[in-house]
């Protein structure tokens, strides 16, 4: 019989302590603490008795090493992000916020396993079989071959698993949901939730399926529960996007069988999500068609993919004592920070404005190589003279005022230029122009620079318009 004693587990990292604390020693966070009933899973009394005895054949280095052949779901964006497609006997987890579309890129996902050759199983936890047919449907996939189950109970479903011929790709959607016989505490505690992914692994290495799991993430972005999940499986990829805006970025956050610098780009739509090969296209569309003060056009990188976006900012006159800084979709850290470089090496006066930046299309921009960006479309808002349409910016700020050089500079530009823009704001390239890139590249080395450019290189100039305060009653 498992021995069962009670241990103290945090839920968000794992921590074992010996009794309640309300903050965990471990990470950090407070009322994360629980009571759990500890019980060695399969294989543990064997463990806790010590050897069995047995031994096994061990194998030389030198022997075969054949190319993996991998599962490959045809979905382009996902097969990049795996790495070429899945390993078999891998185990990935996707984690995404409630709603974002795991089901929905799984169930499409399957199909398209399916529909290629070979045995494809998916398990809910969350929906009953019904409910995945009925998406299956809408998403004009109900023919497709895909074994469904709902299921939570991880001993039955590895047992499914096993019986018949082996699969190839198997997704369980979530973790959260799943609970193992084996374990006292109750569905959704760090314990259950690592058992039955231990379990489910287990299964998956043995019999060469492509595992995938589903996990939500709290709002911090964080897998809800234990962060040693993320350590047990092969690959951990966030599928991210914005609830107000169509599009979704799938990352690989870690992956023993591929980079973790791919990104996928999906757009949410009527009938699934849908590719988007070209993201940049996807976030440029919204733009205005005539040049207006305060928007700059920002030649990002995603992880090794170039990926052009709005960056828009207004500065106005404060009726506040403390200005107002309000930033979507950028670090209000950075934004202080180039606000602060203009008015000491730049001599803007921004103190009596309110200051708004906000990264158009919803995106997320973690790069410091928007500083430029950031900087052009902040002083183009200040002065009202807009940019030219068909620029675009990029590059660091320094502390100093200096302007820094960024990676990927050839990227940048070679996609700036696809896109039709004819001319790039940069720091100055060591290496002189990119081949490759025909578009005009003017050398940016300081925010002060910078300003003079943005003056000189106005396509029509018009004054702030002067501050009306609101009426005030009485
Ligand atoms: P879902 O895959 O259920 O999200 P998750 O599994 O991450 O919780 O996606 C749910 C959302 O996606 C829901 O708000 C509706 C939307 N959706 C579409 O817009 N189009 C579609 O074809 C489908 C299936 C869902
Ligand atoms: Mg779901």
């Amino acid at each position: 019989m498992a021995k069962i004693r009670a241990s103290y587990v945090c839920q968000n990292c794992g921590a074992v302590t010996q009794r309640w604390q309300g903050k965990c020693d471990s990470c950090g966070e407070w009322n994360t603490i629980i009571e759990e009933a500890a019980a060695l899973g399969v294989g543990g009394a064997a463990l806790r008795r010590g050897t069995t005895g047995r031994t096994f054949p061990l194998e030389d280095l030198a022997g075969d090493s054949r190319p993996e052949l991998r599962v490959v779901t045809g979905i382009a964006e996902l097969d990049r992000v795996a790495g070429g497609g899945f390993v078999p006997g891998s185990a990935t987890l996707i984690g995404g916020e409630p709603g974002i579309g795991k089901s929905t890129l799984l169930i499409q996902a399957s199909a398209a396993v399916a529909r290629a050759g070979g045995r494809v199983i998916y398990v809910s936890g969350e929906e009953s079989t019904a409910q995945v047919r009925l998406r299956a449907a809408r998403l004009g996939l109900a023919e497709a071959p895909v074994q469904l189950a709902a299921q939570t109970l991880v001993e039955d479903i590895v047992a499914t698993l096993g019986s018949g011929d082996a699969p190839k790709f198997v997704v369980v959607d979530s973790i959260q949901t799943m609970w193992s016989d084996a374990i006292e505490s109750a569905p959704g505690t760090v314990s259950q939730v690592r058992g039955s992914v231990q379990a489910l692994i287990r299964f998956a290495k043995a019999s060469g399926a492509a595992l995938l799991l589903v996990g939500h993430v709290t709002k911090d972005g964080q897998i809800a529960g234990p962060r040693v999940v993320e350590h047990m499986v092969d690959a951990v990829f966030s599928f991210e996007g914005d609830g107000a805006h169509a599009f979704r970025l799938l990352r690989a956050a870690k992956n023993r069988f591929g980079a973790t610098d791919e990104v996928g780009v999906f757009e949410m739509t009527g009938g699934g999500l849908a590719e988007v090969p070209n993201p940049s296209a996807l976030f440029l569309a919204g733009r205005n068609g005539a040049a207006s003060p305060g928007a700059a056009v920002f030649a990002g990188v995603e992880g090794a993919r170039p990926l052009l976006v709005e960056i828009q900012a207004l500065v106005a006159p404060t009726t506040l004592g403390t200005p107002r800084r309000a930033v979507v979709g950028w670090e209000p850290s950075r934004l202080a920070m180039v606000l602060a470089v203009l008015e000491s090496h730049a001599g803007l006066k921004l103190g009596q404005y309110d200051v708004y930046l906000n990264v158009a299309g919803g995106l997320r921009v973690a790069e410091p190589a928007a500083d430029l960006a950031a900087a052009a479309a902040l002083v183009s808002s200040l002065t009202g003279a807009a940019l030219p349409h068909d620029a675009v910016y990029f590059g660091e700020i320094a502390l100093s005022g200096s302007v820094r050089g960024v990676t990927h500079t050839g990227l940048r530009l070679k996609e700036a230029a696809k896109l039709g823009f004819t001319a790039a704001f940069a720091p100055p390239s060591p290496r002189g122009d990119v081949d490759g890139a025909r578009i005009a590249q003017t050398a940016i080395d300081s925010a002060a620079a910078l300003v003079a450019r943005v003056a000189a290189a106005a396509v029509e100039t018009k004054p702030v318009r002067p501050h009306s305060r609101p009426a005030r009653p009485g």
